[in-house]
C-alpha cells in the first residue's frame, strides 16, 4: 500500500508543532484536517498564513465536513497522527464521540485497529485526562506528550521543536535526522 498519512491539527497550544510535522511529511500523501479552535490558535501563537498551511497538504479538508473522504473505514492509511491533540479532542476520542471530521477519523483508527498517534500539550493533568489517556493506551493508542528532552541542551524553540517531531516521525517509521541522536556520535 502507498504511503498514507491523516493528520489532525487541534486547538491546543504547539500549532507549530502540526505544521513542521506537515513540513517532514511532503513527499507523502498527506490528508490534513484542522479544527475550527486550531485555527483560531495557529492565528494567536504564529505568522502561519492559511495559504501556506494548505500548500503542505495535497488534501485538506474542513473538520465539519463528516462525510470527507476520510471519515469512512473503506479510506486506506498508515496511521493517524493529531498534533497537538487538545484534552477536549482526545477526550471525545477516548468516549467513542465522533461530532468532528478529526474525532470521526480517529474513531474509524481505532475500530480498524490502525496506528494512531496522539500529540497532547498540557501541564498539569487532571485525574479524568491521565485516565482517558490510560483507556486510549490500552487499546493501543500511542499517546506521545509533546515534551522535549533536554539532554541535547537545546538553545532554541526551534531544535525544541524538532525534537517532537522526531520522535513522532520515529513512531510513524519515518526515517528523519531532525534531531541529533543521544551518543550518535
Ligand atoms: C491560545 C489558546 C491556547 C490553548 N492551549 C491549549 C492547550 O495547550 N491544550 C489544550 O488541550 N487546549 C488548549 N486550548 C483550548 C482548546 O483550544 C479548546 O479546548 C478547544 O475547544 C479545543 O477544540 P478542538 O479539540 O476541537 O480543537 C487553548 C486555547 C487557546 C485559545
Amino acid at each position: 500500500m502507498k504511503e498514507v498519512y491523516v493528520v489532525g491539527i487541534t486547538g491546543g497550544s504547539g500549532s507549530i508543532l502540526g505544521i513542521r510535522l506537515l513540513e517532514s511529511l511532503r513527499n507523502y500523501e498527506v490528508h490534513l484536517a484542522v479544527s475550527e479552535s486550531a485555527f483560531r490558535v495557529l492565528e494567536l501563537e504564529t505568522d502561519y498564513t492559511m495559504e501556506y498551511i494548505k500548500s503542505l497538504a495535497p488534501y485538506i479538508y474542513d473538520d465539519r465536513d463528516i462525510a470527507a473522504r476520510i471519515s469512512s473505514g473503506s479510506f486506506r492509511f498508515n496511521t493517524m497522527v493529531i498534533v497537538p491533540c487538545s484534552i477536549s479532542t482526545l477526550g471525545k476520542i477516548s468516549s467513542g464521540i465522533s461530532d468532528t471530521l478529526i474525532t470521526r477519523a480517529a474513531a474509524v483508527a481505532l475500530k480498524e485497529r490502525r496506528r494512531l498517534i496522539l500529540v497532547p500539550r498540557e501541564m498539569p493533568l487532571s485525574t479524568i485526562v491521565l485516565e482517558n489517556m490510560v483507556k486510549l493506551s490500552r487499546d493501543g493508542v500511542i499517546v506521545a506528550p509533546a515534551v522535549p528532552g533536554y539532554y541535547n541542551r537545546p538553545k532554541t524553540s526551534e531544535e525544541m521543536v524538532d525534537f517532537v517531531v522526531s520522535r513522532i516521525l520515529d513512531l510513524m517509521g519515518i526515517e528523519n535526522s531532525l534531531m541529533k541522536r543521544w551518543k550518535s556520535g
